[in-house]
């Protein structure tokens, strides 16, 4: 993988053909990539090709199209594996996403090593996906969720962190980027703080693979889960990272095809990593999407990305925060590009339909954190949330779009 393109905003646009497109007449303002981001002619032509031309079940065949499946699957593997400077691709597990990676964790490796009174820690700004998976397996173990606190700006209480630390920890979860507030956390540091006590730490790294870059080593976790969709690729498909070592102690999560050796009636045995945790036919036109959009992101300097997305929102922060009656939620030092908002007595909800009717895309309701929300105190909000295709131009639209929504309210 080697840097081939200079960002170039308009260049970018140009490489996602539903930037084009209208809605209700006026030209699509997407605001909403935190949930999904749009994807790149070059990730929809990969799963096209793969249908068109390679379409054949993985690791089973002897013919041509299954091996052609099989070298296009396992080359995103391996381009994940080098985009994330892991140590090989055995340590890249498939996953539907995020959520069935922490999953995975909870089940595998952490259930087997708990014991009642034994402490799982979260943020309070985690997503749903990043507490239920916890919570569930309390109830399973006796163990107990506790949640290390945030500030009103929506940044991660260091020191109250350090606090909670001790050896009856087996678990911190953290989410690297925030999807509702944006707030960018220190992970590295929560991993160094972490390692005194030998607790191994998970990032939620789902808003964090399209906004910065995500060096698995440097960050010093033991388990790193993203979703494909977040990072340009397709729906249903992500990876769980964690280490060689890590994996082939864990047993297996799920039963089935593919995560064999052998099976008897008396006794099967599990095949090797990755194999072990990747039980059925995989989602394969996923994967090698996957590796499109990894593909895709590496040819960039990550850093030129970053930056004009962190200019994007230095720039609409500023505009929204002109708009009377306008709060923004989250407001954290270090922040990738999400904002969300509530606009005086407005249901978030009502904003989002009337602002469709502008072609602006923007989400509303609770963002699966709704310990955030109680922690803020509102029910839901508005959120805008921006890709690398975004401009400064679509923020004048979306300003436009709120006073002409305040106007009609008022
Ligand atoms: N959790 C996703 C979001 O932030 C869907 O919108």
């Amino acid at each position: 993988m080697t840097l081939s393109r200079t960002f170039d905003v308009e260049q970018v646009r140009q490489d996602f053909p539903i930037l084009g497109r209208s809605v209700h007449g006026k030209p699509l303002v997407y605001l909403d990539t935190a949930a999904s981001a749009q994807r790149p002619l070059q990730v929809i032509e990969a799963t096209d090709v793969f249908y068109r031309e390679h379409n054949a079940n993985v690791h089973r065949g002897v013919h041509t199209l299954s091996q052609e499946a099989t070298d296009l699957y396992e080359g995103a593997r391996s381009k994940l594996a080098r985009y994330l400077n892991a140590d090989s691709e055995r340590e890249i597990i498939f996953t539907r996403g995020t959520t069935e990676s922490i999953n995975l964790v909870a089940q595998s490796f952490l259930r087997p090593r708990l014991q009642p009174g034994d402490e799982i820690l979260v943020t309070h700004m985690e997503h749903h996906s990043n507490i239920v998976p916890w919570q569930m397996l309390c109830e399973q173990t006796g163990a107990v969720l506790k949640v290390v606190p945030i500030n009103q700006r929506g940044e991660l209480e260091m020191g109250e962190l350090e606090k909670m630390l001790s050896e009856r920890v087996k678990l911190l979860g953290i989410v690297h980027i925030s999807n509702a507030l944006g707030t960018i956390n220190p992970v590295a540091d929560v991993c160094s703080m972490a390692k005194k006590f030998d607790i191994p730490v998970l990032v939620d790294g789902a808003q964090a693979m399209p906004h910065t870059e995500v060096d698995v080593q440097a960050l010093g976790c033991a388990f790193y889960g993203l979703s494909g969709h977040k990072m340009y690729g397709p729906t249903g498909i992500g990876a769980l990272w964690a280490r060689e070592a890590t994996l082939d102690a864990m047993p297996p999560w799920q039963g089935g095809g593919e995560m064999i050796s052998q099976v008897t009636f008396e006794k099967s045995t599990w095949n090797e990593l990755p194999a072990k945790f990747e039980a059925g036919t995989p989602n394969i036109a996923g994967g090698i999407g996957l590796g499109a959009a990894v593909d895709y992101l590496a040819a960039f300097d990550m850093s030129e990305i970053a930056a004009h997305e962190h200019a994007v929102l230095e720039y609409a922060t500023g505009r929204l925060s002109d708009i009377e009656g306008l709060r923004i939620i989250g407001t954290a030092r270090n922040k990738a590009g999400v904002i969300s908002f509530t606009l005086g007595d407005i249901h978030p909800h009502d904003l989002g339909t009337i602002i469709d009717h502008h072609g602006v895309a923007l989400r509303t309701g609770h963002h699966c954190a709704m310990p955030v929300m109680q922690f803020f105190n509102v029910p839901a909000t508005a959120r805008v949330s921006f890709g690398m295709y975004n401009t400064a131009g679509e923020v004048d639209l979306l300003v436009d779009a709120l006073h002409q929504t305040q106007a009609m309210f008022s």
